[in-house]
């Protein structure tokens, strides 16, 4: 195999416009931070880094972001940047995110997701902890599901598995509510609910897993949807809004099942 020569980098300037606040309950406001000689193969959390190591060294407090795997798998990082939760790119977290997505003489603007049951911790950081509230409403299975062989002694219908495992991509990141304006976790609870509802071993809490969900979504002040669609347009893993509907159908499905008195304002949008 021949080994690939990279071209030269150009390295660029950019100015980087941060939400910093010192706490949740102090009022934030933008602070610029020029960063020069920006690599274009650096990630975006690298240049925070970068300007992070540059503040501490000049005895300043360091900007605070959310941060684990660095690789789109954990959902951690969630700054909205430009205006878009997660960042320019389509189907990718901030951390996926790479300088060469901007270039020279940027104006960068940098804020945390930012939602009515997401509160603001500090800087970047925003508390997600409604998210597994409402997975402990519901987000579960009690059956034992033994081991992998016992896993495949179950026929599960591909077309099912497929869309059960699309489901299954969401890393609770938020970026969805964040760019709702309606700041409806629709899309979340959907993707969470369509995962179980889909597979055999989901099924004997199938309705009161939707019922509980989609009641502590309304409870944490989440919104409804109204089919804007903003949510799957900015998903790192690209969950279809097509899941929204379906969550529509488990709710009703649910209500009907159990003669249950619709309690939830949520069951709108996407059909
Ligand atoms: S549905 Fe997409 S945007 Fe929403 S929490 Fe899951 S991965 Fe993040
Ligand atoms: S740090 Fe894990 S998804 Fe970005």
């Amino acid at each position: 195999m021949v080994a690939e020569h990279s071209p030269s980098k150009k390295l660029f300037n950019v100015t980087l416009r941060v939400w910093r606040q010192p706490d949740a309950k102090s009022p934030g406001k933008f602070v610029d931070y020029p960063a020069k000689d920006v690599n274009p193969d650096m990630s975006f959390l690298e240049l925070l880094d970068v300007v992070n190591d540059n503040l501490t060294r000049q005895g300043e407090e360091p900007i605070a972001f959310a941060h684990d795997c660095r690789e789109g798998i954990c959902g951690t990082c969630s700054c909205t940047i430009n205006g878009k939760p997660h960042g320019p790119g389509k189907g990718i977290a901030t951390c996926q995110t790479y300088m060469r997505s901007f270039k020279d003489g940027d104006l960068i603007l940098v804020e945390p997701f930012r939602a009515k049951a997401f509160v603001v911790q500090k800087d970047l950081m925003t508390d997600r902890s409604a998210f597994d509230q409402i997975q402990q409403a519901g987000g579960f299975i009690s059956v034992r599901t033994g081991a992998a062989p016992d896993a495949n002694s179950i026929p599960v219908p591909k077309e099912d598995a497929d869309l059960a495992m699309d489901a299954a991509q969401c890393i609770g990141c938020g970026a969805c509510v964040a760019a709702c304006k309606n700041a409806s976790a629709m899309l979340f609870v959907a993707a969470k609910v369509s995962q179980f509802a889909l597979l055999p071993q989901g099924q004997p809490e199938r309705e009161r897993r939707v019922l509980a969900m989609v009641a502590k979504m309304d409870e944490l002040g989440f919104g409804n949807c109204t089919n804007q669609y903003e949510c799957s347009a900015v998903c790192p893993k690209l969950i279809s809004h097509d899941f929204i509907a379906r969550l529509n159908r488990e709710y009703i499905r649910a209500v009907v099942k159990t003669k249950f008195t619709p309690f939830s304002s949520a069951a709108g949008g996407a059909g």
